[in-house]
């Protein structure tokens, strides 16, 4: 059946008012549509944590910069309703700008010091976008458990940190990176990569899993670690590498060597467009 899609805030609010009343756990997954494999398996997850899913779709035009890809990012609404309705989704909130941000609003959500590093410093501001959307988001569904990527490592953290320090009352799960058969994680800015650009788009899961084999080697510099993802970027036709680098997987603070829990994660430029992908290494 195809989920329902409330327009506003009030809306969406008696609807998941509505089913609490009725005793359900509401799951919460919140998106900028372009639905893939990997939206999807995170809405099973909040199905499975909860009785009524609710999805949000809405591209948030604060996380995007200046240069960036807001006007062209992906609308395919018939299809991610049909994608949710198949996956098992109770509601649809799909708002406008206006409804989001009326022309009154003024505040906004930092989380210093995260928001910084990585993705951050090549995109100043985006994470305050995020961390402002998933908040009045959080706020306007209320859910028992939210559910993000772990495709979006920093962003995952981000969020975590936030509803701890602003004592948000949600359950905060994070699930694995969903990939395509070659390792390419999903993305729905992969679709706007050429057939040449596909192929070489493997090299960022190639180098994860390159560093993955040293550390299982027993190398624990963090200078060779993130050389060796350079390396294998830079010897990828078409790709232009925007960082790669090994940091503590929690504060996200530069390391020397890998003596805690560390984050993998690289961004990657083919073109214009920029792919990001990560994974957590364990000494
Ligand atoms: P979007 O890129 O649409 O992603 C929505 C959620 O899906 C995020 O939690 C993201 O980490 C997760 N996701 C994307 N690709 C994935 C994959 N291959 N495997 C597993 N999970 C994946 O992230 C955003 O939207 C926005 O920043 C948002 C949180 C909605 C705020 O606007």
């Amino acid at each position: 059946m195809l989920p329902t899609i409330a327009e506003s805030i009030a809306e969406t609010r008696s609807a998941v008012a509505a089913a609490r009343k009725a005793g359900k756990r509401v799951g919460f997954v919140p998106t900028m549509g372009a639905l893939h494999a990997g939206h999807a398996s995170l809405i099973r997850a909040a199905r499975l944590a909860g009785d009524y899913t609710v999805v949000s779709i809405f591209v948030n035009p604060t996380q995007f910069g200046p240069n960036e890809d807001f006007t062209k990012y992906p609308r395919t609404l018939a299809a991610d309703r049909e994608l949710c309705g198949a996956v098992g989704t109770d509601l649809i909130f799909v708002p406008t700008v206006d409804e989001m941000y009326p022309a009154s609003s003024r505040t906004i959500v930092e989380v210093p010091a995260l928001q910084e590093v990585l993705c951050g410093r090549t995109r100043p501001g985006h994470f305050r976008g995020v961390a402002t959307v998933v908040l009045k988001l959080l706020e306007i569904v209320r859910p028992d458990v939210a559910v993000f990527g772990q495709k979006d490592a920093q962003q995952a953290l981000i969020i975590r940190q936030m509803v701890a320090d602003l004592n948000v009352p949600v359950e905060v799960k994070v699930h694995p990176t969903v990939r395509e058969s070659d390792g390419l994680a999903m993305s729905s800015r992969n679709r706007y990569l050429d057939p040449t650009q596909r192929l070489h788009a493997t090299s960022l899961h190639k180098a994860l899993v390159a560093v993955e084999k040293m550390v299982a080697n027993g190398v624990r510099s963090i200078p060779e670690l993130q050389q060796c993802m350079v390396a294998i970027v830079q010897a990828t036709p078409g790709a232009r590498l925007d960082y790669a680098e090994v940091r503590d997987a929690d504060t996200l603070d530069a390391l020397t060597t890998l003596d805690l829990p560390a984050l993998a994660a690289l961004a990657v430029y083919f073109g214009s467009t920029r792919l990001i992908d990560n994974k957590f290494l364990n000494p």
